[in-house]
């Protein structure tokens, strides 16, 4: 197989993934192994190299950035490791569509940057985005910070190239707004984790940069009373674009670990950014300006300080050893009672371990990370966090996906109707399981 491969992409792009960083997660929890990493350069290589793999009987994880937080990149159980970080073309964006083309290894960032460029915004963002790819956020359906006003990966996705199991290619890239021709196998690749195809290309929606942006922190007595204040600047404003949640203790441990400062000290923080074309008329700092305490970023230098204490979450949290990662969402009015009955579910099980809860307020989605506890009984914690989300009519995953970590849960938000047909569109698209097939969906027989 090892020839076979480098045939197609060259020597240089074939490796054993022994001891390389191909094989762990981010978070250091999830540790593979494999003999074969491959990086195909094209997409005909990704078609060429499936089919090598299956005629040596092997199956197929595939990799963008490798910043995945649900162990769903990495070869558990020695598949062949396809990494796509060299279809990394970042196109000109088409400055009268709002579009861009780019290939599915190119990075969150260099997309940015590229639209930056033509005064447009690519608008997912979030902390990884220097290393997580276009294709692992497809494929995850990637949220981040800005989905209350632009929506996620989805909604961004306007055409898209991905070549099947079997080796045939599904591609969408003229980009049309509108085109009503049957199923939509362009949304079907959205959050499919690997498992239904590679992607290799997408074009994606781009929107104005407003040059005016106002971004604030303002210090909660309560989870409510941070609902409260995103309540009333989100029936005020039609330009937020971001409200981020965080504790006393998150905050605190960011500014330790990287240095950061505190504009001030509160049990919640709440981060919120607006942005505008038309000069800044001061909105959002005129409709927080009753709020004791509230910090006004008045130079980019202060917003990045502020956006810092956000960003720095999850790499902070890392420090403090290997947490367990719980991304869900609740409807907004049970936000308060989910955080108090979580932590009271975590501690009942383990008094020990921490818990450490941010997330996007706006979208209902808190990130529940589990400090301190022994990984080897993940099942107690995680039936205490996403059994608290089940009792709340939630979703065990809000924007990062099954992957391995929740696969067996997935019947705590999917009906067993809805699982079954998920089952006949893998078996459809992969009938032989070539494509990861030790994600998303529960193991056969369990669920
Ligand atoms: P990988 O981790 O390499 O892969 C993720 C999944 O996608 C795997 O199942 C893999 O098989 C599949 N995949 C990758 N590439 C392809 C492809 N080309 N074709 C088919 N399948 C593919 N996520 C959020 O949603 N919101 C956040 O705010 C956020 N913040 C983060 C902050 C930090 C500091 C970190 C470390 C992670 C964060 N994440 C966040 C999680 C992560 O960055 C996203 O899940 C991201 O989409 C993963 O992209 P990746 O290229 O690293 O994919
Ligand atoms: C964030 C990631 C963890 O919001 O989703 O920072
Ligand atoms: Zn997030």
């Amino acid at each position: 197989m090892l020839s076979d491969l480098r045939a197609i992409v060259g020597d240089d792009h074939v490796f054993d993934g022994r001891g390389s960083s191909h094989v762990d997660d981010w978070t250091g929890r999830f540790r593979g192994h494999t003999d074969v990493v491959v990086r195909p350069g094209s997409t005909d290589e990704v078609r060429e190299v499936l089919r090598v793999v299956r005629a040596h009987g092997r199956v197929v994880v595939a990799q963008g950035g490798n910043t995945g937080l649900v162990g769903g990149g990495v070869p558990l159980s020695g598949e062949v490791v396809m990494s796509l970080t060299r279809l990394n073309h970042v196109g000109v964006p088409d400055v009268a569509a709002r579009q861009i083309e780019v290939g599915a290894g190119a990075t969150v960032e260099a997309v940015q940057q590229a639209a930056a460029a033509v005064g447009l915004r690519y608008p997912v963002d979030f902390g990884s985005r220097g290393s997580a790819t276009i294709g692992g956020t497809i494929a995850t359906n990637a949220g981040g910070v800005n989905v209350l006003r632009y929506g996620s990966t989805r909604a961004q996705v306007v055409g898209l190239e991905a070549v099947l199991a079997d080796g045939s290619i599904v591609s969408t890239m003229a980009g049309l707004m509108k085109d009503n021709t049957g199923y939509d196998l362009r949304g079907l690749m959205c959050g499919s984790e690997g498992t239904l195809g590679i992607i290799t290309k997408a074009v994606l929606r781009l929107v104005p940069a407003h040059e005016h942006r106002e971004t604030v922190m303002v210090g909660c007595a309560s989870v409510d009373d941070a609902l409260d204040v995103v309540t009333m600047v989100c029936g005020a404003s039609e330009s937020i674009d971001a409200a981020e949640l965080m504790t006393r203790r998150g905050v605190d441990l960011v500014a330790e670990v990287v240095g950061a400062h505190r504009p001030f000290e509160a049990e919640w923080y709440l981060l919120i950014e607006s942005s505008t074309s038309r000069e800044a008329d001061g909105t959002l700092a005129r409709l927080l300006e009753r709020r004791d305490p509230v910090a006004v970023a008045d130079s980019p230098g202060r917003r990045e300080a502020l956006w810092r204490l956000r960003d720095e979450h999850t790499s902070s949290i890392a420090t403090l050893g290997v947490p367990l990662k719980y991304d869900v969402t609740v409807p907004l009015r049970s936000m308060s009672d989910f955080v108090s009955d979580a932590r009271t579910a975590v501690s009942a099980f383990d008094p020990e371990a921490e818990v450490i809860v941010f997330g996007h307020a706006a979208d209902g989605n808190l990130h529940v990370n589990v400090i301190g506890a022994n990984l080897e009984d993940h099942r107690g914690f995680d039936a205490a966090v996403l059994g608290a989300v089940s009792r709340f009519g939630g979703s065990i995953s809000a924007e990062h996906g099954i992957g391995v970590a929740k696969r067996e849960w997935l019947h705590l938000s999917r009906s067993a109707d809805e699982i079954a047909v998920m089952r006949a569109i893998k078996r459809a698209l992969d009938p032989d399981g070539v494509l990861n097939p030790n994600v998303l969906l529960p193991a056969d027989g369990s669920n």
